[in-house]
């Protein structure tokens, strides 16, 4: 009876899980192509100078690995999914989900908020918002609800966050 259950639930939910699988991370290099010029918005410069773009790099240090070592995990830092986890994309998937270009050591990129982009980084689905979210962009009403998912307590470093403050470090809005 109860593997039946979980039998039926395997097979209805398996088209999902496909579905969410198929889209790969192309890596900021490429999103950073078209979104470079002070036309598009330097979306690519102000990520470069923030320290989401750091953040694999800050799980190099000796500092973090000591932090890991304290916590507990007996790898170091930058092999430690439990930290990569906020620090990184693309460190958990198969690698034929990760395009030449994409690099984990990019840390926080474009992709690891706005999702894998294989399937919506073409200027033809770009240019059409509903198709772009269709094929996998994520775009967000409310961004603090993002943000929180890593900018909380469980980061072994947590300071306050105040979505204000910290929006206004890294905010890369389309030029009016
Ligand atoms: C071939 C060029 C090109 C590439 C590559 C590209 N984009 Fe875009 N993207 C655009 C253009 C052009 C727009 C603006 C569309 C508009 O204003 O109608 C856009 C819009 C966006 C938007 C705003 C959507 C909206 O309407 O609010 C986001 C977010 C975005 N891109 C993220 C990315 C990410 C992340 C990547 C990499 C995975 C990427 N883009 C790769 C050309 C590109
Ligand atoms: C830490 C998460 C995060 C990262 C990293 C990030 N974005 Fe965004 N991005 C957001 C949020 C949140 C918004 C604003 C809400 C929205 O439009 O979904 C946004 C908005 C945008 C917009 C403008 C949409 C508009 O209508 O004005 C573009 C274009 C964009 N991002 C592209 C990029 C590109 C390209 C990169 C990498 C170089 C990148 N983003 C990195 C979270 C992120
Ligand atoms: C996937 C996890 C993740 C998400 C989502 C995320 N961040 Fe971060 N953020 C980090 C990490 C990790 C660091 C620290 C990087 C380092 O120091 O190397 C950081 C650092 C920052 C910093 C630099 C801190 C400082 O004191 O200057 C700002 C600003 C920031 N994030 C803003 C935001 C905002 C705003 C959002 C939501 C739109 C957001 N972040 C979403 C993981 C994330
Ligand atoms: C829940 C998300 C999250 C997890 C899990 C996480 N971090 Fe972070 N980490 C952050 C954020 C956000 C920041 C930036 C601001 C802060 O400290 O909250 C950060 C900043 C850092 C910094 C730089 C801050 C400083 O004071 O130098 C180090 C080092 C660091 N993390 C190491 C680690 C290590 C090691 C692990 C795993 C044991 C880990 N983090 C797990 C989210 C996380």
């Amino acid at each position: 009876m109860f593997a039946k259950i979980v039998l039926a639930g395997a097979i209805v939910l398996a088209p999902f899980f496909y579905s969410f699988a198929q889209h790969s991370y192309v890596g900021v290099k490429t999103c950073g192509m078209c979104h470079k010029s002070e036309k598009a918005g330097q979306q690519l410069s102000i990520w470069e100078n923030s320290l989401h773009s750091k953040a694999y790099k800050t799980l190099q240090t000796e500092k973090a690995d000591k932090i890991a070592k304290e916590k507990g995990f007996t790898t170091k830092a930058a092999e430690t999914p439990e930290c990569l986890k906020c620090h990184a994309s693309g460190y958990n998937v198969d690698a034929s989900m990760l395009d030449k270009k994409f690099s984990v050591e990019d840390g926080v990129q474009c992709e690891t908020c706005h999702g894998p982009g294989s399937d919506y980084k073409s200027m033809k689905i770009m240019k059409n918002k509903e198709e772009a979210v269709a094929n996998g962009l994520k775009l967000y009403e409310k961004p603090e609800d993002l943000c929180i998912t890593c900018h909380n307590a469980e980061s072994p470093t947590a300071v306050e966050f105040d979505f204000a403050t910290m929006w206004a470090k890294i905010k890369h809005n389309k030029p009016e």
